[in-house]
């Protein structure tokens, strides 16, 4: 079944959720039990809700993404100096990907995967993107069942070689950890890490495992990279490629940010609140480039009516939340990028507006939804704050998608950055 409107994703989020609330599980991620640890593909139960409720109070509630505000700070200066330090074009695309790969090492490990010497950091980069590659292709084994055990396309097969790539580094951190918290060693810094909270966890009461083994412990982690880096990078490399087509919204949110944040200083988190053209920017981006365009697939729990339909227990469920971006019943001019049509309205993206549901809605929402808020519009406002963006010479801005599980730029984006700023990163 495929939710196409703003009107069906209404009765659905709000007369269904329930009912439509566990996930279908593509063959991809049953390899090696991904699907059994998993947060994104856990069958709706005691597991998901406790590893849910875990994540959220320990990685992405309000409280601790402010606590982590300087490690955001952190990658975005690093991102912004990298740039500084490139000469002509840049590709902005692997830049705002090595940046949101980088904070999610930083929240998990309190590591820079990416900036390490060792090849360490750049094997678990490289399988981390062939993992990516795999989950998002067309695979026939999920529409005929007794292909599974054949894997016709090799797909299961690619996912077991690459996941056991990156568990096995995953496992080796998860090990010296542990070793430094059983002789009492002190890191660095005395903030605790997600990995920390995975390996401390003592269960409490039946609905609550003892301890979380280290095999799901290995499977939480990688999934908050899966998650988190390639859906916050390639919306920011949306708003950019749209913005260097759109030059009147390009000026605007440049005047916004020169009058709210000015030439000698860096824009601030605190300063998100004062740019209403730019929080507009990133909703029509999401409008129009959703990282998740059909959400994750979810799977009936019981024969339910829904919209006079008889929908069967084991339904997969898919709402394309690109189609009803794009649907003309609910926006004017739905294809063109008009930021100003947020100014003034109060349309958001927290899964209450059925029209704009880029993060979903209901008990399955996106669980990082606060901490994408928050990176997305610091990166973004850096980028424009501190260079003057230009077209490369010659070359037309593709703006094909590629389409998977994730939608990103077919071609990445390219681009040439003058200094605006007298500030040093
Ligand atoms: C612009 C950035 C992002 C977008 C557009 C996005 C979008 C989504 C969507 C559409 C879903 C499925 C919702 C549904 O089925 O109704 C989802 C689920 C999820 N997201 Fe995000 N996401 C983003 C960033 C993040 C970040 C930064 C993290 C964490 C580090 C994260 C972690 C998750 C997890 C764990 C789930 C599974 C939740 C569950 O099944 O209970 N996401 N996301």
């Amino acid at each position: 079944m495929v939710v196409q409107s703003a009107n069906a994703a209404e009765q659905l989020f709000k007369n269904h959720d329930l009912a439509f609330c566990d996930r279908k599980c593509p063959l991809a991620l049953t390899a090696r039990d991904y699907n059994k640890g998993s947060l994104a593909m856990g069958q709706y139960g005691s597991y998901w809700r406790f590893l849910r409720r875990l994540c959220t109070m320990e990685l992405l509630v309000n409280k601790r993404i402010n606590e982590m505000a300087p490690l955001r700070r952190k990658c975005v200066d690093a991102m912004l100096r990298r740039i500084e330090d490139e000469q002509g074009a840049v590709n902005l695309a692997q830049c705002v990907f090595l940046m949101s790969f980088n904070l999610i090492g930083n929240l998990v490990f309190s590591r820079d995967l990416l900036d390490s010497q060792g090849e360490e950091g750049k094997e678990f980069f490289d399988a981390m993107g062939k993992i990516s590659e795999l989950v998002g292709k067309p695979n026939i084994a999920d529409s005929i069942p007794l292909l599974k055990c054949l894997d016709p396309q090799g797909v299961k097969r690619g996912m077991n070689e690459n996941l056991g790539k990156v568990m096995k580094i995953v496992g080796r951190f998860v090990n010296e950890r542990a070793e430094e918290q059983k002789t009492g060693m002190k890191r660095v810094t005395n903030c605790k890490d997600f990995l920390d909270v995975l390996l401390e966890f003592e269960g409490q009461g039946k609905q609550e495992p003892d301890k979380i083994s280290d095999h799901n412990i290995n499977i939480i982690l990688l999934e908050m990279f899966m998650a988190g880096s390639e859906t916050t990078s390639s919306t920011i490399e949306w708003a950019m490629s749209e913005l260097l087509r759109s030059p009147m919204s390009m000026h605007k949110a440049k005047e916004e940010l020169d009058a709210v944040v000015g030439p000698n200083r860096k824009v601030e988190e605190s300063d998100i609140d004062d740019l209403p053209y730019l929080q507009a920017v990133v909703k029509e981006t999401l409008r129009l480039h959703p990282a998740v365009p059909l959400l994750l697939p979810r799977n009936a729990l019981e024969d339910t009516k829904y919209m006079e339909y008889h929908i069967p227990k084991g339904t997969q469920v898919y709402v394309n939340v690109w189609a009803i971006g794009r649907d003309p019943e609910s926006w004017d001019e739905p294809l063109c990028f008009k930021p100003d049509r947020f100014i003034g309205s109060n349309i958001d993206f927290k899964g209450q507006n059925f029209a704009l549901l880029p993060f979903g809605s209901g008990r399955r929402i996106c669980v990082g939804i606060s901490l994408a808020q928050c990176l997305v519009h610091l990166a973004l406002a850096s980028l424009l704050h501190t260079f003057d963006w230009n077209l490369v010479p010659d070359q037309a801005l593709d703006m094909s998608e590629r389409v998977g599980v994730s939608l990103r730029k077919l071609v990445p984006l390219e681009a040439t950055p003058n200094q605006r700023l007298n500030i040093s990163y």
